[in-house]
């Protein structure tokens, strides 16, 4: 990556510094999007940008640009960067104040964002992941896209440790979401994952599926669901904006059906595909 976005330009990586005072650095005062990129184009932009808004909105941040013209500095960083297969990262924080809990009266928040290559994870896609159990530690907003991730990244480290990807959380019996995904459980055919509250992030990936479970008439139930449902189901998988639709094929060392991808995910899987090629091009 040779240009990244500092406040609204686009600088040459090396030059995207922030000040150590930042508050983004110092608690986590800030949120962030990450937006998968196909063919060099953002796959379901507007979606991002909207929950970007909506996420900073939330936490008292004023937007300095308007979707639009987010949309617009992140295509030129995409074109800068000649990405064509990857992600964007786009965060911003309340900006940079002398260190104090409560909110500094006049602060320009700091805007930053860069491109990665990333393949497409196809071997996994095929052959699904292991996961393990862990319980929800995290705070009660968990609909907004924070920076504050530590909750998050010690159930990830947990599963690491394991040997495996992902870490399925749950509050007492209810299941939750995975450290950095939504997960589904499929039933006698139903699809049912977790409704889209504050104990959630309202994946984008998410949306994508239920619309197109909608539209391929697979049934959807959007509920809480138990870890005993969890253990009894059929099928199990977990999605987010890198990991598309990944099948889960154990948990905690405990084999998910007969231990294949099932047959409502390869159609998820399938579907999502279809969905990509419309917005992106044929991959
Ligand atoms: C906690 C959490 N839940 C769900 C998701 C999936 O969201 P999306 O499909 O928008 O990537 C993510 C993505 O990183 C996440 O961090």
């Amino acid at each position: 990556m040779k240009y990244a976005i500092l406040n609204g330009k686009i600088v040459n990586r090396t030059e995207a510094k922030v000040d150590i005072e930042d508050r983004g650095y110092q608690f986590g005062d800030g949120v962030y999007e990450v937006i998968r990129v196909y063919n060099g184009k953002m796959f379901t932009a507007k979606e991002h940008m909207e929950r970007f808004a909506k996420s900073s909105d939330s936490i008292g941040i004023k937007l300095p640009y308007n979707r639009e013209q987010l949309t617009k500095m992140l295509e030129d960083l995409i074109e800068k960067n000649s990405l064509k297969l990857g992600i964007v990262y786009m965060q911003i924080t309340r900006g940079v104040a002398p260190r104090n809990h409560a909110f500094p009266s006049a602060v320009a928040p700091c805007l930053t964002a860069y491109t990665k290559e990333l393949p497409i994870p196809v071997n996994l896609l095929q052959t699904g992941v292991k996961t393990i159990l862990t319980e929800d530690i995290r705070w009660l907003r968990c609909d907004i896209k924070s920076l504050n991730l530590l909750g998050n990244i010690l159930a990830k480290q947990k599963a690491a440790e394991e040997g495996c990807y992902e870490a399925i959380q749950h509050r007492g019996q209810e299941v939750t979401e995975g450290s950095s995904s939504n997960i589904f459980i499929v039933k006698d055919g139903v699809v049912i994952t977790h409704e889209s509250n504050n104990l959630i992030l309202k994946g984008i990936t998410k949306d994508v599926i239920l619309r197109a479970c909608a539209g391929h008439h697979i049934r959807v139930e959007e509920r809480t669901f138990t870890l005993n449902e969890l253990s009894q189901a059929d099928e199990v998988f977990l999605s987010s904006t890198t990991s598309e639709v990944t099948p889960i094929v154990a948990i905690d060392g405990k084999t998910v059906g007969d231990g294949q991808p099932g047959p409502v995910t390869r159609k998820l899987q399938a579907l999502f595909k279809q969905e990509i090629e419309a917005q992106c091009g044929v991959l």
